[in-house]
This record gives C-alpha cells, sequence and structure tokens, in this order.
C-alpha cells in the first residue's frame, strides 16, 4: 500500500468500533438488523482545548438517542463533528456505511470529501435557532435543499415537502413566511425541511431551547411522533420528559466523554455515576 500523509487516518485499519454492554438495540430495531450509525474514539480539539475526549456511540436504526450534559461539556460539538460540520481531530465516523475519519491535516482527497457530502445528507441537522431562509417561504424552504442539493424535480419535492407540513401540522402555513410564524411553528417547519431531504438519521442540537416555554410542547410532541414511527434521531436536549418518553438510551457527557450510557429508566432514575447524579439533582428528584 502507498503510503500517503492520510494513510493511518483513513486506512481499513483504523481504531476499532467496541460496542457498549448497554448499547442493546431498543424495542424498534428490526431483528439482526446492524447499526446505522458508529462514531468510534471521536477527538476534538480547539487549539489548546480537548473538547471531545474519545467518544464513541453506536445508533441501530429506528433508535431515538439523547445526549445529556452540563453547558460546555461538548454535546454540540459531538453533534457536529458527526456530519462534519466541526472535523473532528481523529477517529472515525460510519453513517450507513459511508465511513470518514478525522485528518487534522485536511489533506482530503476527492472521494473524501465526496463521502463527506454524502455524510452530511445521511444526517439533518435541527438547530436550536431554526436557520430557516427569511426571504423564502415556508415551502420554498422546503424544497430549496431537495432541489438544488439533491437535483430533485420540483413537483416531486413539492409534494414531499407538503406530506412534511401535514405530519408536523403546518400544512396551512405553506406559503407563509418565516417571520410570520410563532418560534415553535419555525421549529416544526425546520423540522419539515430536514425531514424532506429524506436522511438516515435526524440530529437534534436542542431544538426547544431557543423558545418560549409555552410553545415547547408543540414541538416535542412531533419529536415524540417522529421517535414513535421509528425514524432515527440523536436529540441533544435538557428536556427530560423527552428522554423519558422517547429515547431508546441516554448519555450523560462529562467534559468531552460519555460516563453513563444506558435506558433512560436507569441513567435518569437510577444515575449510577456521581456527576450524573449531581447533574441531573437540578431537574429531577434523585
Ligand atoms: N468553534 C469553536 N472554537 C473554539 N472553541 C469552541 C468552538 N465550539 C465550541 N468550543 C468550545 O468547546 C467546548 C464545548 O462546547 P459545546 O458547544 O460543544 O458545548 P455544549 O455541551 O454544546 O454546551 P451548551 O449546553 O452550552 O450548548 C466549550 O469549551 C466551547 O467553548
Ligand atoms: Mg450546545
Amino acid at each position: 500500500m502507498t503510503a500517503t500523509p492520510n494513510a493511518l487516518a483513513t486506512g481499513p485499519a483504523g481504531p476499532v468500533h467496541r460496542i457498549h454492554p448497554a448499547e442493546v438495540p431498543g424495542a424498534l430495531v428490526k431483528p439482526g438488523a446492524a447499526p446505522i450509525l458508529k462514531a468510534t474514539d471521536v477527538e476534538k480539539w480547539f487549539q489548546m482545548n480537548h473538547v471531545l475526549k474519545g467518544c464513541s456511540m453506536t445508533v441501530y436504526p429506528a433508535e431515538t438517542i439523547t445526549i445529556l450534559g452540563r453547558s460546555g461539556s461538548g454535546k454540540s460539538t459531538f453533534l457536529r463533528c458527526l456530519n462534519f460540520l466541526e472535523e473532528p481531530s481523529a477517529g472515525v465516523v460510519d453513517i450507513d456505511g459511508i465511513r470518514v475519519a478525522g485528518d487534522p491535516l485536511r489533506s482530503r482527497s476527492r472521494q473524501t470529501k465526496e463521502r463527506i457530502r454524502q455524510l452530511r445528507l445521511a444526517a439533518g441537522m435541527v438547530f436550536q435557532e431554526f436557520n430557516l431562509f427569511p426571504h423564502l417561504s415556508v415551502i420554498g424552504n422546503l424544497i430549496e435543499a431537495p432541489l438544488h442539493v439533491k437535483k430533485m424535480h420540483k413537483a416531486e419535492a413539492t409534494e414531499l415537502a407538503e406530506g412534511y407540513l401535514e405530519k408536523v401540522g403546518l400544512i396551512d402555513k405553506r406559503d407563509e413566511y418565516p417571520s410570520r410564524l410563532s418560534g415553535g411553528q419555525r421549529q416544526r417547519v425546520a423540522i419539515a425541511r430536514a425531514l424532506t431531504m429524506q436522511p438516515k438519521i435526524l440530529l437534534f442540537d436542542e431544538p426547544t431551547s431557543a423558545l418560549d416555554p409555552s410553545l415547547v410542547g408543540e414541538v416535542l410532541k412531533v419529536m415524540e411522533s417522529l421517535a414513535h414511527e421509528g425514524r432515527t434521531m440523536i436529540v441533544v436536549t435538557h428536556e427530560m420528559s423527552f428522554a423519558k418518553e422517547a429515547a431508546d438510551r441516554v448519555y450523560y457527557m462529562h467534559e468531552g466523554e460519555f460516563i453513563e450510557i444506558g435506558p433512560p429508566d436507569q441513567v435518569l432514575a437510577n444515575p449510577h455515576d456521581e456527576r450524573t447524579r449531581t447533574f441531573l439533582r437540578r431537574f429531577l428528584d434523585v
């Protein structure tokens, strides 16, 4: 094999993915299904700041995962590393067989750049701040990426988008502009927009934390229905009710490491780690 600058990082050897004993397939996973996402020893440095210290995660199709942790523990950075919005300094991400290794030198071949593009299509992201285009109507926001990124025909994209607007209960706002929607409605549009790209897995970064408390419920309801219909989702949230109701597994992140992994019943009600317990005391009576 010819040695290339990133041969180590991208070579077939790479770090070996180990499935944590608590990573047992959730209730909706078809028997024998292989993981759809494997993150292996993901590391992230921001200059001298070691933000992710070897984070691994296994997700099976149809599972809902929640990540909890204090502010600054690295939750958003981990989520962003999964679809290479942030470049992992080391480690490997594999989503639906699309495998990309972190490469601090960023000496990417054309093939690797193409795999990163595919990884981003496979993992749709919903942000705290919605990020809708203000100059486009709701339907315009939904079909923009399918038309320009996926090169879908307009009629097909529109039909798909309308279906997802129905799903989030906003078909009557089809031609409205984002500025004339409530925060909860904007976030539901952002969810429909992510769905219109038909990703294999949906990543949510605190999707309700910018909302007025009275609007949180309508967004959580949509997310719970997606979880129950078997969408694959990873959700960073402080909404313990969502974690309890909808998650197959909870990952507690502390200073860049997943220090506790388990079903919500265990992690939320009976945390083994004192640091998880201290965090949860602020939310729950444990
Ligand atoms: N682009 C960046 N450049 C430099 N440092 C960053 C960058 N993004 C995040 N960090 C640092 O990485 C650490 C983890 O940040 P991150 O946003 O992942 O935390 P978080 O767990 O999502 O927190 P929060 O709950 O407040 O959203 C913090 O110390 C933060 O300052
Ligand atoms: Mg964050």
